[in-house]
């Protein structure tokens, strides 16, 4: 069976395992996505904040530590929103249960769209795209990272259960659906090309700003061996988007 959208995390020992993985402290969210994303939410302080797929949502209280006025997650997963809720407790954030395409995009509502791996789940994202440039209010920010299209041209390496030092990529430019073996899992994703998102961004009226391919920085590895090993494969791509 093959799991689509955030069903995989309402599985309890897909759920159990991904959080494990997600909080450890080499974890390459922690030490490579994390920092550039950070660094591209600027001051977020007096911002209204929307996170797409916000998990458990322990960035979006990171966010109100800093000084974010209200953060709304949403997320299709039970399990995530059942953390996230605990998480947020006692904040001026909330979470939402619903999946990306049936959430109430409100006119002019946001200063930070943001969404962190979870664009590659979805199937119709031009539609979602669409959506947060009428969510957000004038000159609002869209912050987004997906899995480097690199890694989503071909599961051939990902099917592979050893540390990976090198990746296939192969149909790079056949994009759309992949079927992942991930965690003991089967997992949909969707597969574009950089020049796909790009393309759709424009089309949704946004101003792209910069991209980053997240290259490591060894300042924030405690293995040299760790940092050298994530030298080979990009993993991520982050855009930074103006209304
Ligand atoms: C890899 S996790 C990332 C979670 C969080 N953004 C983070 O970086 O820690 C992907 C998340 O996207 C959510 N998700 C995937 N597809 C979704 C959809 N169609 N609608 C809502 N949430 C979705 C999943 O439930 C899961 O919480």
């Amino acid at each position: 069976m093959s799991f689509k959208g955030s069903q995989a995390y309402d599985n309890d020992d897909f759920f159990e395992n991904y959080m494990a993985r997600r909080k450890r402290e080499e974890s390459p969210n922690e030490r490579i996505e994390t920092p550039v994303f950070l660094e591209k939410l600027g001051d977020v302080t007096g911002k209204h904040i929307l996170d797409l797929g916000c998990g458990d949502a322990r960035f979006g209280y990171e966010l109100l530590q800093k000084g974010c006025t209200h953060f709304q997650g949403v997320d299709g997963s039970k399990n995530m929103v059942e953390a996230a809720n605990k998480v947020l407790e006692g904040t001026n954030g909330s979470v939402a249960h619903f999946p990306l395409k049936r959430w109430d995009f409100e006119k002019h509502t946001y200063d930070v769209v943001m969404s962190r791996l979870v664009f590659h789940y979805i199937e119709d994202l031009q539609t979602i795209f669409d959506q947060v440039y009428k969510t957000l209010a004038d000159q609002g920010q869209l912050i987004f990272s997906v899995q480097h299209p690199v890694l989503t041209s071909s599961i051939e390496s990902a099917a592979k259960s050893s540390k990976k030092s090198n990746w296939i990529v192969d149909d790079y430019f056949n994009t759309g659906q992949r079927v992942e073996p991930w965690i003991e899992e089967q997992v949909i994703k969707y597969h574009r090309t950089t020049e796909d998102y790009f393309a759709m961004l424009k089309r949704s009226g946004f101003s792209i700003e910069d991209i980053s391919e997240c290259s490591p920085k060894p300042e924030n590895f405690s293995s040299e061996e760790e940092y050298e090993r994530r030298m080979r494969i990009p993993l991520f791509l982050i855009f930074s988007c103006r209304k």
